[in-house]
């Protein structure tokens, strides 16, 4: 009987090292396996007593029982503890500070070439004037023929046009809209045709894609006065209303006659400076009376109807109003360029 008596006292002293030092809810419920599981060593020890005598039986059944409670209690405590500092645990890995600032989704902003775009087009809207378009990739009668642009002109050379077959091009300006439009329509016409063109050519000033800006105003009796008056509305809104403007005569094959359209220097106002080259003024856009050959080629009659076109650069309008000396800025796509407008 002593011996098992030794052998309770070493259980116990087992079980409360065991119990205390288990970390983790698996390593408790596998402690009680070992000692109070169907083969543990307390249920064996309750088995061994069948050998023991009648006046030693309830002594040590006695003495088992409770050590069993004793342990069964040990193991509450325990577990509980261990639930405890596991929820603790948790709480402390998803913690969630809800006072620090939400992140800042990055906002999208227009390109400097839309948002010139979009002022050139308000400003014509208010005008009367309605938005056509036309297709980038065009056949050469709408990018020259109809333009009344003869076959050895030298803007149909190879190093200026993007030739996709022999009669299939990259439009090198918005001026075929103007064929396509009266094509489908008949007079009165007033349009403006914003898009993309394209020439073979890089530089700090030019890029093989780039934007402009066609108008075309047709009626009966419109006359260069009409042109310069549209012309001067739409300058002195585009860059104030102080702005000196001069009309200097030129030639377009599609227009007779034909002028360029000068401002007086943004940077320098008149006096003289590098972006002017000295001369006061910044060369806009070309313009003219629309030629009688193109309206012939159009089925319109030019003794019926007459009427003004003019084609204007929208990189170099919005490198003037932003101060921008570089044209390739507008196509990097360099966030700190594009945050800035
Ligand atoms: N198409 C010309 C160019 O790209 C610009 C131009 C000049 C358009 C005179 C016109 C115009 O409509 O009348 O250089």
């Amino acid at each position: 009987m002593s011996q098992i008596l030794d052998t309770l006292t070493r259980i116990e002293e087992e079980s409360e090292k065991e119990i205390a030092a288990a970390a983790t809810l698996s390593e408790i419920q596998a402690g009680r396996v070992r000692v109070l599981g169907k083969k543990g060593s307390l249920t064996r020890l309750l088995i061994a007593m069948k050998d023991l005598s009648s006046e030693e039986r309830p002594v040590v059944g006695k003495a088992v029982n409770a050590l069993k409670q004793r342990i069964q209690e040990l193991i509450k405590q325990r577990t509980v503890e261990l639930e405890r500092q596991e929820q603790a645990d948790r709480l402390k890995q998803e913690r969630l500070d809800v006072t620090l600032p939400g992140r800042r989704t990055v906002r999208g902003r227009l390109h400097p070439i839309t948002r010139i775009f979009h002022r050139v087009e308000g400003i014509f809207e208010g005008l009367g004037f309605h938005i056509a378009e036309g297709p980038e990739v065009e056949e050469d009668y709408y990018n020259f023929e109809a333009l009344n642009i003869p076959p050895d002109h030298p803007a149909r050379d190879m190093q200026d046009t993007f030739y996709i077959t022999d009669d299939i091009l990259l439009r090198t300006h918005t001026s075929p809209v103007q064929i396509r439009t009266m094509k489908s329509q008949d007079p009165p016409v007033r349009i403006i045709a914003p898009g993309k063109v394209y020439r073979c050519d890089a530089d700090i000033s030019h890029t093989p894609m780039f934007h402009q800006v066609e108008g075309l105003m047709v009626d009966r009796g419109i006359t260069f006065g009409d042109l310069k008056g549209i012309l001067e509305i739409f300058l002195h809104e585009m860059f104030g209303a102080s702005t000196g403007i001069r009309f200097r005569p030129s030639f377009f094959p599609f227009t007779e006659p034909s002028a360029e359209v000068d401002i007086a220097c943004l940077i320098c106002g008149g006096g003289g400076c590098r972006v002017c080259k000295d001369s006061g003024w910044l060369e806009i856009m070309g313009a003219g009376m629309v030629d009688p050959a193109v309206f012939r080629m159009v089925g319109y009659d030019p003794e019926a109807v007459s009427g003004f076109a003019f084609g204007m650069g929208i990189e170099r309008i919005a490198m003037l109003v932003y101060r921008i000396d570089d044209i390739r800025l507008f196509f990097e796509n360099e966030l700190r360029f594009l945050t800035q407008f």
